[in-house]
């Protein structure tokens, strides 16, 4: 710690890796759910723990739609192709990532900072920083500029390389997203729950069905709920780890 300065400082709980890992090797994805009805209270709390993922700049890029409605509810279960993981869910949950809300977010992030004193780096990278960094304008103008900016720059030296485009801003969204998902789909698990991320349905019907803006971008519809006993359909794959894991 650097003379004079008191810095932040948490409590870190013990935690145990048995039970992680219970949770993380039995959650698998369940195509059949029994009609024992989903405790609002687990739904409410595994919404809270999905808005605990990590996520860029906290801007908190995504919002979670509990279906509810049963007219929305049927639509949704037809424009997710009728699966089995819709039609026997006991909550719908489409998560959806946000390229509309960052500007709001940099503001709320200055109105929510929890301390007495906000350094002056996090003042201006959320005043200044961000609202530059992120987005790219009017017709993409914005991006454009920086986008090629940054390409002289970066030919001397390291820089940021977006998100700038929409393009990128769209994958800069889903990536946070779908941290929050997996955070979601952990803790249905950890209440004895289970759940499936489906990414098979028809876009534009959710979409409009949701009522969602410009901006927004369906990542998931997660079912959830009891798993039936022949809820999964046959045992786990993964491929060697060798394939994926690389020393460099
Ligand atoms: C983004 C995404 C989309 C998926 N879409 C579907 C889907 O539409 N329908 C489905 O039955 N499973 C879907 N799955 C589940 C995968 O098939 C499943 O995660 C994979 O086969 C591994 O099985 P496990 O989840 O049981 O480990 C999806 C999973 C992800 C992450």
């Amino acid at each position: 710690m650097s003379e004079g300065k008191v810095r932040y400082q948490e409590p870190v709980p013990e935690t145990d890796i048995a039970e992680f890992r219970k949770v993380v090797e039995s959650r698998r994805s369940v195509r059949r759910f029994t009609s024992e009805p989903l405790p609002e209270a687990v739904l409410q709390d595994c919404l809270d723990l999905a808005m605990l993922a990590p996520n860029s700049s906290n801007l908190q890029p995504w919002s979670f739609h509990v279906v509810r409605t049963p007219a929305v509810r049927e639509g949704i279960v037809k424009a997710c192709l009728s699966q089995n993981a819709a039609s026997t869910a006991q909550a719908l949950v489409a998560v959806v990532a946000r390229t509309d809300t960052w500007h709001a977010n940099t503001d709320l992030n200055l109105e929510h900072w929890p301390l007495p004193v906000m350094p002056a780096i996090v003042e201006n990278y959320y005043r200044r920083y961000a609202k530059f960094h992120y987005g790219e304008g009017l017709f993409g103008l914005k991006g454009l500029f920086k986008k090629t900016f940054f390409s002289i720059v970066g030919l001397a030296r390291p820089v940021p390389r977006g998100p700038y485009t929409g393009a990128e801003m769209r994958t800069w969204a889903v990536k946070s997203t779908a941290l929050a998902a997996e955070n979601f789909m952990l803790a249905m698990r950890a209440h004895g729950y289970d759940t499936c991320p489906m990414e098979g349905f028809d876009e534009v019907r959710v979409r409009r069905l949701l009522k969602l803006p410009r901006g927004a971008i369906v990542t998931m519809i997660i079912g959830a709920g009891r798993r039936a006993p022949d809820g999964v359909y046959h045992p786990r794959i993964r491929f060697n780890r060798e394939r994926f894991i690389h020393d460099v």
